[in-house]
């Protein structure tokens, strides 16, 4: 990708922006935030590390929303996180309108983008968003699964003492506590989770993968996460960038798959150059159908408080 602008120059903006840039996932990265001072300050930081960590990426910083013209891609970051006590439902009307307002922008300025939700409540924003644009479904998803799964492979590795690099774990579901943990499709090295932990072990991996943020929440008091989200967007850009075809849980609009309509949330889905170019459907067993459905019903109340 040639240019991606990135909306929201806060924690994750600002982590988003250092990872794309080290890794040089694009020629030019665009940070653009209401704060201009301190767009420009976070932008020239990360330059300023160019010659150390190796990289040519150019990082801007901006207020115009004009700055965004000729983006690939624009990553929305902009926003209120939720605070101790809070849910991500909590900050939907807040973020309704600043995400309002930068859609409006994108429409006008970069209609050629593809465009990745971050700002919370997620699935609900993403949806919003998709409504908003009118654009195919492959050019407007969230993120949201790769980091709770990531999540969650870190809580495995942390019990079993295996290597992250041998896991593979799998979250689906809306973003929130009814998030659904998947691990009848986990495995260390090809071998069923069941082959290393106990239900009840399991069982507890789950529950704290759902509780993931809000764990990070509390411990860190001023600030949800952002290094470990910065991290996941990075990878589903690098999915895009580079073509890879990567299956990742993406918040992706669905249309009749897993028995939903009307609605955004995590499924496994294809990244490529196109974008979210193929949503996987696996056969879920009664639990986790419930589960799932569950999920969704959650993110549907959010869903119909949207203004129509
Ligand atoms: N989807 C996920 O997995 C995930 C993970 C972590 C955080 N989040 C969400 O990301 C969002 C940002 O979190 P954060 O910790 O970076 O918050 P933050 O407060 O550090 O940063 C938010 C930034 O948005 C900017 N902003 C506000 N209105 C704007 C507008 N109209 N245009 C441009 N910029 C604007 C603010 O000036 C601020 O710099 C929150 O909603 C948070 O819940 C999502």
């Amino acid at each position: 990708m040639k240019k991606i602008t990135i909306v929201g120059a806060g924690r994750v903006g600002e982590s988003t922006a250092q990872i794309i840039a080290k890794e040089e996932l694009c020629r030019e990265v665009m940070l653009l935030d209401i704060d201009e001072s301190v767009t420009q300050g976070v932008a020239l930081d990360i330059q300023q590390s160019a010659s150390l960590l190796r990289f040519d990426t150019r990082v801007r910083g901006d207020s115009n929303p004009g700055a965004m013209a000729d983006s690939d891609l624009v990553i929305i970051t902009a926003g209120f996180a939720r605070k101790p006590g809070m849910s991500r439902s909590d900050v939907l009307e807040a973020n309704l309108s600043i995400i309002d307002g930068i859609v409006d922008n994108i429409l006008r300025v970069a209609p050629s983008a593809m465009l990745m939700m971050v700002t919370n409540p997620v699935d609900v924003l993403t949806w919003y968003a998709w409504k908003k644009t009118g654009w195919s479904r492959r050019r407007v998803f969230g993120e949201s699964g790769a980091l709770d799964t990531a999540r969650m492979t870190s809580f495995i590795a942390m019990e079993t003492g295996y290597s992250v690099k041998d896991i593979s774990a799998l979250v689906l579901g809306g973003h929130g506590d009814a998030m659904v943990p998947l691990p009848r499709f986990t495995d260390i090295a090809s071998i069923p989770l069941e082959h290393f932990m106990s239900a009840a072990a399991i069982e507890q991996i789950g529950e704290r993968t759902r509780q993931g943020g809000g764990e990070i929440l509390a411990l860190k008091k001023h600030s949800s996460a952002y290094d470990s989200p910065a991290a996941a967007i990075a990878t589903m850009v690098d999915a895009i960038g580079h073509n890879r075809r990567r299956i990742l849980p993406c918040v992706s609009i669905l249309n009749g798959e897993y028995g939903q309509d009307g609605i955004a949330m995590g499924v496994p889905a294809v990244l490529d150059e196109n974008g979210l170019v193929r949503i996987i459907e696996l056969k879920l067993n009664k639990k986790e159908r419930e589960d799932f459905q569950r999920s969704a019903d959650l993110v549907r109340e959010d869903i119909a408080h949207l203004p129509q």
